[in-house]
């Protein structure tokens, strides 16, 4: 059966890309299992990211495991949204580290690297049966308190994640908008040329070395790295 937000593809994709879209409603009675969790952060840690930096971070706050956390992260965010954030049993702050590591120059691509990274988590998300809704709409700087993000990196966007739920959980007048076919505001066409890509990287022996030496993970508030 066809689910009104599966994307109508003009070509052929992956089922995982088709079927993914971003709920606002999700199951406030079915919580995510911690280790299912971990499976999400793996996925980001193995994106590619300019000289290997893997300049994002992610702070995880789930409503089971840490309470306290959770509520903070939800408070940054814009009224309007925690309203049907909060059926989402986990809430992420992901940050951006804004200087390389190897020179201490300014990373020009650490948001471009830290969005692959969220792309993989997402997808393996799907994978899961689990979906995200990835939110611009929160204080900056209130977020940057409760999570106790360090000069040097910059809150990028909070994630809420969960088993997608009915609209019927939501109160507001949000209630109607997942039920609007995906392709209303969904993605807009890419342009692009086969033929004139940019060749993978390669993963040589020192970015293994490096990848198994320093094992980023989610952290609470450790921005040590
Ligand atoms: C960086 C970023 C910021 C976003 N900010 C918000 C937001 O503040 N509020 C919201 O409801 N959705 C937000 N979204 C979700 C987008 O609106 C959504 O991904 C887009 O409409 C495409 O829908 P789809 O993900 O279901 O395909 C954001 C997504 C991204 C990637």
């Amino acid at each position: 059966m066809t689910h009104p937000k599966h994307a109508q593809a003009d070509h052929d994709v992956v089922d995982l890309i088709r079927e993914r879209w971003s709920p606002r409603a999700f199951d406030p009675d079915r919580s995510v299992p911690v280790d299912d969790l971990w499976q999400l952060f793996e996925a980001a840690r193995w994106a590619p990211s300019s000289c290997n930096e893997q300049p994002w971070r992610f702070v995880v706050a789930h409503r089971d495991q840490s309470p306290h956390a959770y509520d903070a992260l939800l408070s940054t965010l814009k009224p309007s949204k925690q309203a049907w954030a909060q059926t989402a049993p986990v809430m992420v702050l992901t940050a951006v580290k804004l200087i390389l590591e190897l020179t201490g120059d300014a990373n020009r691509h650490a948001y471009y690297d830290t969005g692959q990274a969220v792309a993989f988590l997402t997808l393996q998300a799907q994978s899961q049966g689990l979906a995200i809704r990835q939110m611009e709409g929160f204080d900056h700087s209130a977020a940057r308190e409760a999570c106790q993000v360090p000069e040097g990196f910059e809150p990028a966007v909070v994630m809420v994640i969960g088993y997608p739920g009915s609209p019927g959980v939501l109160k507001n007048k949000n209630t109607g908008r997942p039920s609007r076919p995906r392709a209303a505001g969904g993605p807009r066409r890419t342009s692009c040329s086969p033929g004139h890509g940019i060749g993978n990287s390669h993963r040589d022996q020192t970015s293994e070395r490096i990848r198994s030496r320093i094992c980023r993970v989610p952290r609470m508030g450790r921005f040590d790295r």
